[in-house]
């Protein structure tokens, strides 16, 4: 039995205070916290594809803006948060080849993940709650604190 992940909370920190990025960051909590229920009830298989989906969605519609706000503003760390969100390019990237190592035979045996599908699922599930904690939490959180308290048009 694998253990049980606790839901993503929408905490005030989160709030960057630009309604649509504020939206983006709604909607992956929402996505990943249907991901993490499933996974927690022993369904996480069913939402495999929709969740990888909804990271690669999230990555397109939320970064770029994000990135063209800190420009803007002039944000210092902005090159630190960009690399941030190539990592999580990264992660997305890997994560969706071990998901179609899983759907092919004759996998190469130093590609399969012995783990199976079950292995897949974890590392999202890790993937997800790291990037709460470390990004969201962490690097836009600062972000919102420069743009909220430091910066001035
Ligand atoms: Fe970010």
């Amino acid at each position: 039995m694998s253990k049980t992940i606790q839901p993503l909370e929408w905490v005030d920190d989160l709030r960057l205070g630009d309604y649509s990025l504020d939206n983006h960051t709604k909607e992956f909590l929402r996505f990943a916290n249907v991901f993490i229920d499933a996974k927690n009830v022993g369904n996480g298989e069913e939402q495999l594809d929709n969740v990888l989906n909804h990271l690669t969605e999230y990555s397109h519609k939320h970064f770029p803006p994000q990135e063209d706000l800190m420009e803007r503003i002039k944000y210092p760390s902005l090159d630190e948060h960009k690399t941030d969100h190539k990592k999580f390019n990264l992660g997305v990237a890997k994560l969706l080849k071990k998901r179609l190592l899983l759907k092919r035979a004759n996998v190469p045996a130093d590609e399969y993940d012995e783990r199976g599908v079950d292995g897949v699922l974890t590392d999202i599930a890790d993937f997800i709650t790291d990037w709460y904690h470390s990004h969201m939490l962490g690097a836009d959180k600062r972000l919102s604190d420069y743009y909220n308290y430091e910066y001035k048009e």
